[in-house]
């Protein structure tokens, strides 16, 4: 199975959600079960999409991050609840925009997660090491903390995505092989079976190399998810891929 999934951050509005979902919907029609897309657009618009999406549509929704709870006095919170409710099948735990701004922690993410299986949704849960670790050749290490107390919720379905921090929004990437390398240290820790995606500057010209990793199961992609004519292309090359 070949994952895409389309992280759009803080970006979007319900005019370009809606005509993005209906697009990207188009596209996967015919698309191989081998292949699923997942758009995470900000929470307040995933009802906008599910609107968008006709009945059956090969496209998932996810929300970008969960509450630890269910309910309760939490201003500004969402709950997993909440996003199952308005259509999303999966969520964004632990990416390193909320870690390092929002100063998440592994245990909080641990913690989202269980929220996010006991209600159905099935966790997309982001690691990966800073610049300064990379260059000091400690990747292994932060993904070992990281990855240490995530047995529980991987049994139960969940997704992995290795994202270097440094390669988020900058247009670096490790090497192919670093990839390979990060991705197979993450399935010695977690079990062969994980799904593992790559994410951190994906766009059309390096899709490609990157899905042809054996040990990548797909990208999680940010920026370059955001025109539909750039998501296409990425659809299209992971077509071309068929099964894996
Ligand atoms: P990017 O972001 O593709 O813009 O680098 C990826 C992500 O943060 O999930």
């Amino acid at each position: 199975m070949i994952y895409l999934a389309a992280n759009w951050k803080m970006h979007g509005s319900h005019q370009r959600v809606a005509s993005y979902s209906y697009r990207l919907s188009a596209l996967m029609s015919a698309a191989p079960a081998t292949i699923s897309t997942i758009f995470c657009p900000p929470a307040i618009y995933l009802e906008t999409a599910r609107r968008a999406l006709p009945l059956n549509s090969r496209v998932a929704l996810g929300g970008q991050n969960c509450a630890k709870d269910d309910e309760g006095a939490f201003t500004g919170g969402i709950s997993a609840p909440m996003l199952r409710d308005a259509g999303a099948s999966y969520v964004i735990l632990g990416h390193s925009e909320r870690r390092q701004y929002m100063y998440e922690t592994d245990s909080q993410v641990e913690l989202k997660a269980e929220a996010a299986h006991r209600n159905g949704l099935t966790p997309i849960i982001c690691v990966g090491e800073t610049e300064a670790e990379y260059s000091e050749g400690k990747t292994r290490d932060v993904l070992n903390c990281q990855l240490k107390n995530l047995g529980p919720a991987i049994e139960k379905g969940a997704l992995v995505a290795y994202e270097p921090v440094w390669a988020i929004g900058t247009g670096k990437t490790p090497t192919l092989d670093e990839i390979g390398a990060a991705h197979s240290h993450i399935k010695s820790v977690l079990g062969s079976t994980v799904p593992v995606l790559y994410g951190g500057s994906v766009k059309p010209a390096n899709i490609g190399e990157i899905l042809n990793i054996p040990q990548v199961h797909g990208a999680l992609i940010g920026g370059a998810s955001l025109e539909i004519e750039s998501m296409q292309a990425m659809v299209a090359t992971a077509l071309k891929k068929g099964m894996k």
